[in-house]
């Protein structure tokens, strides 16, 4: 740290109270922010954390019509999910609270007042979309068109889903309605702007004063001011949301944008009396974790309100990641493509470190990154199994086995005792800069390192062969000493973990001070054998991870596919012309240098006859001999890659593409006609 503070405040982004946690979010934000936070609460540091849901604006209205509820019982619903998911998971908030509580309207209140006392805000009137028929103005989300850039006929107003495109509602061709359905009219509406235009200067100095800063969020908040800021609307007509405290204002609420992160001064009060200082002493610091969608709202839009009202200090730093995709593929939450957090913590009970440990080490600090289910497993079983766990495993366990679990004295040091003392000692304070610096990846590497050079002082010194006590108990003294140093390292990351280890080796009252130290535990203190910290996961625990998802892909796919409309009318001679029958299948193989094709025999009752069909890709020859099929019987032969089809075998094709063959509901004859 290059200025010194005296106190700090760690936020982690108001996320929407409209759905779960997933582990984007928590790789994204939400870890790297408690990372933090635990590490300056063991280096002593005056430090408060505040996080919680964000109750207001569209996307809260958006889930309410979809599920057919009120938008305060998505609220509640959400509220509960994701504040015992977090707890669960050991995000050690100090208050995780929400937007729809009173404090916080009163000082969105106070702020928006203050501000519009101050001249701070411009006032225009524009025209906006507004639907008649619901008496409503619409949000842009609520507004329905074709997209001008892609002919998507279902595009929203503020975004095309298919093509990707940012749209503005006056874009769209053919708008209407989401409410009625009924194309909008354009109607005059006054609404507040914080002039951001004007404030440019005052914003660019401000992030001029951060060259520090992650080179990410530069660039994003760069290519802003390189755009040239324009005035925002703090404004909108809606009825859920903070109400304007102005008169005549009646049908309109603040953006959620400006109530939203006032959320992290209105907590910081319902948590303390002393609230005041953490926001308007400037020897305070702000520290705002956020994902990568939030980064112009926190590094611009948030401090120029701040700058308007004047009393409230500005983030010190924003430490915003990218996004992390899952087995290739981008998160989302429409899609179910994604692990949830409530599920991962019902599923691997106890495992919350685990889940912590491989997104810390897979967190899109710098790019995009991926979480897949064979990294975890791999993660899991060679680095936490083999290497911590087994290490501070093989200490205690020898411990036990030759010093009756009690601390063995330390004797005369030899050279690779004192090396690796001498190496232990050093690491806490490279650990420290990286975390100091939000290279939490780092940092967790570092971590690992002493639980690898605590193994590998145990391979080379290999205490299980030495016969004098004295040298048998001086190593084990020592890599029980890494082991209780690995109980203070660990801490900010697994702190499960740490938690045990504390147990284990007797140890209160430690703090990141202490670390490094290689006389934390004193002769003959008593250790307790607590078993494994870690275990093996199995090819079927991933597995069936993997499999989950998949599904959870087949029912999008089915979910978002349309029946086609019916073929034009025939009669009933056109039908009568096709002579369909049912066979079985009495050999199947693949056709040479084809990937689709299979090539079926089939006894049609009267002889074997040859069937080249395209379903290569969803049958394995194998598996579909002595099957009853419907094939039709008179179409005309066809030569196919060297070789003639005699009729074509008839499938129904599911809405995921999958292919399944229309069989009799039970055994017939072969040769039975269809009709
Ligand atoms: O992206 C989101 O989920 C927003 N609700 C984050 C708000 S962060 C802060 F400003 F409150
Ligand atoms: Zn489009």
């Amino acid at each position: 740290m290059t200025k010194s503070f005296k106190r700090t405040t760690v936020t982690a982004a108001l996320i929407y109270a409209n759905g779960p946690i997933h582990i984007g979010h928590i790789a994204g934000c939400y870890l790297p922010a408690d990372i933090y936070v635990r590490y300056l609460r063991a280096t002593g540091q005056d430090v408060k954390f505040i996080s919680g849901t964000d109750e207001h604006g569209v996307p809260i209205t958006i889930k309410a019509k979809k599920e057919g509820v009120t938008p305060q019982e998505v609220v509640d619903k959400y509220y509960g999910i994701i504040k015992d998911s977090f707890e669960e998971f050991g995000i050690s908030f100090d208050i995780y609270s929400r937007t729809s509580n009173q404090v916080h309207h009163e000082m969105s209140q106070d702020i928006f007042k203050r501000i519009y006392e101050k001249g701070q805000f411009s006032e225009e009137t524009t025209e906006q979309y507004y639907d008649e028929k619901a008496k409503t103005f619409l949000a842009d989300r609520y507004i329905i068109g074709t997209c001008p850039k892609c002919g998507n006929e279902s595009a929203y107003g503020d975004q095309c889903e298919r093509c990707g495109s940012t749209l503005s509602p006056t874009e769209l061709i053919n708008p209407r309605s989401a409410l009625s359905g009924e194309p909008p009219i354009m109607k005059a509406t006054k609404n507040w702007y914080l002039p951001l235009d004007a404030m440019q200067p005052m914003l660019e100095k401000y992030i001029e004063s951060h060259p520090e800063w992650k080179p990410n969020v530069l660039g994003q908040v760069k290519s802003w001011l390189n755009d040239g800021l324009k005035p925002r609307a703090m404004t909108r007509d809606l009825d859920w949301g903070i109400k304007v405290p102005l008169p005549d204002t009646e049908g309109k609420v603040m953006y959620v944008w400006f109530d939203a992160p006032i959320g992290y001064i209105s907590m910081t009060k319902e948590l303390t009396d002393q609230w005041e200082l953490y926001w308007k002493d400037p020897e305070s610091r702000l520290v705002n974790f956020i994902g990568k969608d939030n980064i112009v709202f926190h590094c611009l839009i948030f401090p120029a309100m701040c700058m308007a009202d004047g009393r409230f200090i500005v983030a010190d730093n924003v430490p915003a990641n990218e996004f992390m995709n899952l087995e290739g593929d981008k998160i989302s939450t429409s899609r179910n493509w994604a692990v949830w957090l409530h599920e991962y913590l019902r599923e691997f009970e106890g495992k919350q470190d685990i889940l912590r440990y491989v997104l810390a080490a897979s967190a899109p600090e710098t790019k995009d990154s991926d979480f897949t289910w064979a990294d975890f497993q791999t993660r899991n079983n060679s680095e936490l199994v083999n290497i911590f766990g087994n290490f501070v495993n093989r200490a205690v366990v020898l411990t036990e086995k030759g010093f009756e679990s009690k601390v063995p004295v330390l004797g005369a040091l030899e050279e690779i005792d004192t090396n690796v003392l001498n190496e232990l000692a050093a690491y806490p304070q490279q650990i420290a800069e990286a975390i100091e610096h939000y290279k939490f990846r780092e940092a967790l590497t570092l971590m690992m390192e002493v639980a690898r050079l605590g193994n590998k002082y145990l391979a080379e010194t290999e205490p299980w062969k030495v016969a004098d006590p004295l040298r048998k108990g001086t190593i084990l003294n020592i890599a029980l000493q890494i082991s209780a140093n690995l109980a203070i390292l660990c801490e900010p990351f697994m702190p499960f973990t740490a938690q045990k280890l504390k147990e284990m080796f007797g140890l209160s009252n430690v703090n990141w001070s202490n670390a490094g130290n290689g006389k934390l535990l004193a002769e003959g203190q008593p250790i307790k054998n607590l078993g494994h910290l870690f275990t093996q996961i199995d090819n079927s625990v991933v597995a069936a991870q993997v499999q989950k998802l998949e599904d959870a892909k087949r029912q999008n796919l089915l979910a978002g596919k349309e029946v086609t409309a019916i073929k034009e009318e025939i009669q009933y001679d056109d039908f009568s012309k096709m002579d369909i029958r049912i066979g079985t299948i009495v050999a199947a193989e693949k056709v040479a240098k084809s990937k689709k094709l299979l090539k079926l025999t089939i006894n049609d009752g009267l002889k074997e006859r040859t069937i080249l069909s395209g379903i290569g890709e969803h049958f394995q020859a194998e598996n579909i001999v002595g099957k009853q099929v419907t094939f039709l019987a008179n179409l005309a032969p066809r030569p196919m890659m060297g070789m003639v089809s005699e009729g074509m075998v008839l499938m129904a094709e599911d809405k995921d593409g999958s292919l399944s063959f229309i069989q009799p509901d039970k055994q017939v004859w072969n040769g039975a006609i269809v009709a």
